[in-house]
């Protein structure tokens, strides 16, 4: 049986270059400077496509250049880089990398919210730069007694969930549905748990439906010993009302993951000592993001030996013919 064209629309991890050349015809879109021409040539002969996250967007002109695709294998489980509402139109499969990071992705949040509030990053910097030897580090804010409310109890939103058990803190969430077979309190509103916790951990997806979820009526309901926490994606906090709110002392102080703009930042929040800021590092361990590979690579050689893909996303469900 002849091997699939796959294309890959920008430079991937060795575990799923070294899988995809060995079952598939790979094309890499990024080596070739005339890219129009190239899809104009090889985009008829493509049926499948790997791409991430942070590169190599999926939009309605990409999917209109390859009309014979089958199917979007993503790196991520964020999908917010692929056009899905395209793809379903046009009977296209994408499929994401769920599961696999949940631990690595709440580990790395729970590490975010302990440096922001005991000021990690900032006593290690003190130390290094010599002030210890003059005075000790200034007291810190405490994990102790805070009121946690996640925004989004999903797989990683459980995951962080179940962590935060172990720091005897109260937990409460947030999301469009009430989730029955869950112990943690409920708040039907954002505004509403914003008010009852100080401290916000935002773990929804990205994309139009979240867009500026956490906005200056949320940032104000949080308070001034509030602390917000974005794991998510940049565009589900409004970036300059959050500038806002931690420059006025509306909220406390913020650990931040992820940004509008990546890997851009404003200036305003770099200069800011009392935020915690990471370039979108929570699934970004070497173990962790070789098992997200894998899963791209596996979705792609599930599909074309006919076994149908292993993780579709909900846009886009699989039915068997
Ligand atoms: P998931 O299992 O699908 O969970 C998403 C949760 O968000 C659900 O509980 C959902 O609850 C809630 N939600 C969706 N839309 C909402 C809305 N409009 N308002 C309030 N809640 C909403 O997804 P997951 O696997 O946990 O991943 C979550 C997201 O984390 C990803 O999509 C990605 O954007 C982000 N992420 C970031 C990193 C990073 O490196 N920083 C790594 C991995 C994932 P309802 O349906 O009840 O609303
Ligand atoms: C990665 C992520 O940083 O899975 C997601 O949605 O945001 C992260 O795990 C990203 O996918 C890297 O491309």
């Amino acid at each position: 049986m002849s091997k699939a064209d796959i294309l890959m629309t920008a430079p991937m991890m060795p575990v799923v270059v070294d899988a995809l050349e060995k079952a598939s015809n790979l094309h890499r879109l990024w080596e070739h400077p005339d890219r129009e021409s190239f899809l104009r040539e090889v985009g008829p002969r493509i049926r499948g496509v790997a791409t991430s996250t942070l590169f190599g967007r999926m939009d309605a002109s990409l999917f209109e250049s390859l009309p014979n695709l089958e199917i979007v294998s993503s790196f991520g489980v964020g999908y917010d880089n692929v056009d899905v509402a395209e793809a379903a139109k046009r009977g296209v499969i994408v499929t994401n990398t769920p599961d696999v990071l949940n631990d690595e992705v709440a580990d790395l949040t729970l590490g975010l919210l302990l440096s922001t509030l005991r000021k990690i990053p900032q006593a290690d910097r003190y130390l290094r730069e010599g002030k210890w030897l003059k005075a000790p580090f200034p007291l810190s804010p405490t994990l102790r007694e805070r009121k946690i409310g996640i925004v989004g109890l999903g797989r990683i939103g459980k995951a962080i969930a179940k962590r935060l058990e172990g720091f005897g803190v109260s937990i409460s969430y947030h999301g469009r549905t009430r989730q029955e077979d869950v112990a943690y309190t409920y708040h039907p509103t954002l505004v509403g748990m914003a008010e009852a916790c100080d401290v916000l951990i935002v773990i929804t997806p990205g994309g139009a439906g979240t867009k500026h979820l956490i906005n200056a009526d949320v940032l104000k309901a949080l308070g001034p010993t509030g602390v917000l926490i974005n794991v998510a994606r940049g565009s589900v906090v409004d970036e300059q009302a959050l500038i806002d709110a931690l420059k006025s002392g509306t909220i406390l102080t913020a650990g931040l993951d992820v940004y509008d703009d990546e890997p851009r930042v404003p200036q305003e929040l770099i200069d800011m000592e009392h935020v915690v800021l990471l370039p979108h590092i929570a699934s970004g361990s070497v173990h962790t993001r070789n098992a997200m590979g894998q899963l791209v690579a596996d979705n792609l050689i599930a599909w074309f030996n006919g076994k149908g893909p292993l993780t579709p996303v909900a846009e886009t469900p699989y039915t068997k013919a």
